[in-house]
């Protein structure tokens, strides 16, 4: 597999820190010592399938490819306005492309689960490229009156083109079933015979628990990554990670003990946008330079279930 295109769109909104202090107990000193997230992009006016969309387009612009040139649609996403269809169904029309398409909820991991998905497919299926799209809106999740968690997302959408290459050099997805560190139910349509309570709120989230959970699977699949490469941390030239706390890459970087200009950093300006935050921050360090011909990239992502996964992948764009 090889990443041939990438494209990201945000909200127009813009919501500082200092704009959370109208409304919450809480200090632009306090998020950003404690998260490094200096501000979010929110849905206010637009709709996540604009976003979708507009990142889907960008990623094929930047592949070079045109809707007939996309075989195959995955898109990653936790919540949208439709129960059903998917989103992939509900966007796959407005990009023009015409191939089987399906959704999938990993939390803030679906990029990583994704793109192995899409290895697999392009190995064992007759497919020119297969367009990735990460839209979430965890904006809408959260409660915005617990200052401990709604400062900590924002609303996004990252995309890849992947074609058949030979740049995936190791992958590992894992999944733990724990719940309580970080869950959301919605409440269904009644029914005539129901006889029993049902929950319909916000994310709950513990912090400390994710944290923790976060810092120890990312080391470990990090570990494993890198050995079933036969790859060591020095020659990984960036490590693009999920973008969810500094403290958290913070921690890992020190785990890898490798120079903190390795670790490139996008949460100060969007938050976590759960699965969108490694394609968007893709998107922004291939649009900007900073990606080289025969680079090695190692992701690693973490996120409710408990999901995680990571990658070791050549950049030959
Ligand atoms: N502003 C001011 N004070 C706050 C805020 C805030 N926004 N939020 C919490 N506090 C207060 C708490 O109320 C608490 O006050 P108290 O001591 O009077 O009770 C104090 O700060 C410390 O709270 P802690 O929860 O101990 O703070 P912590 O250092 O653990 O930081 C945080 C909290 C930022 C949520 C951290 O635990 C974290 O980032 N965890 C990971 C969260 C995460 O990544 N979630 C998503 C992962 S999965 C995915 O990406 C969807």
């Amino acid at each position: 597999m090889r990443i041939i295109g990438t494209g990201s769109a945000h909200p127009s909104l813009v919501v500082t820190n200092k704009m959370l202090e109208n409304f919450l107990d809480t200090s632009d000193e306090w998020i950003v010592s404690r998260t490094g997230i200096e501000q979010r992009r929110l849905i206010s006016s637009e709709s996540l399938e604009d976003l979708a969309v507009e990142s889907a387009l960008k990623a094929m612009e930047n592949a070079g490819v045109v809707p007939d040139d996309i075989d195959f649609l995955i898109v990653s996403n936790v919540c949208n306005d439709y129960v059903t269809p998917s989103l992939s169904c509900v966007i796959q029309g407005e990009l023009g492309i015409k191939c089987p398409c399906f959704d999938i909820n990993c939390a803030c991991s679906g990029f990583i689960y994704a793109l192995d998905i899409a290895e697999s497919f392009l190995a064992t299926k007759d497919l020119r490229n297969i367009l990735i799209v990460c839209a979430e809106q965890p904006g809408r999740m959260v409660d915005w009156k617990d200052r401990a968690q709604c400062v900590l997302f924002g609303d996004g959408a990252g995309s890849v083109v992947v074609t058949k290459g030979d740049d995936m050099k190791a992958i590992r997805l894992n999944t733990v079933s724990k719940v309580d560190p970080l869950w959301q139910k919605r409440a269904m349509q009644p029914t005539p015979f129901l006889r029993k309570e049902e929950h319909d709120g916000p994310l709950v989230m513990n912090g400390q628990d994710v944290f923790k959970l976060a810092v120890s699977s990312s080391i470990d699949d990090i570990e494993k990554v890198l050995s079933k490469a036969n790859i060591s941390a020095e020659d990984i030239d960036l490590f693009v990670l999920h973008q969810a706390n500094i403290r958290i890459i913070d921690a890992i970087r020190h785990f890898s003990k490798q120079d903190k200009s390795k670790f490139p950093v996008n949460i100060n300006k969007y938050g976590n946008t759960s699965s969108a935050t490694i394609p968007i921050l893709l998107d922004e360090l291939n649009r900007e330079g900073k990606l080289k011909n025969g680079d090695l990239l190692l992701m690693s992502a973490f996120g409710a279930g408990f999901t995680t996964g990571a990658c070791i992948l050549r950049w030959s764009k």
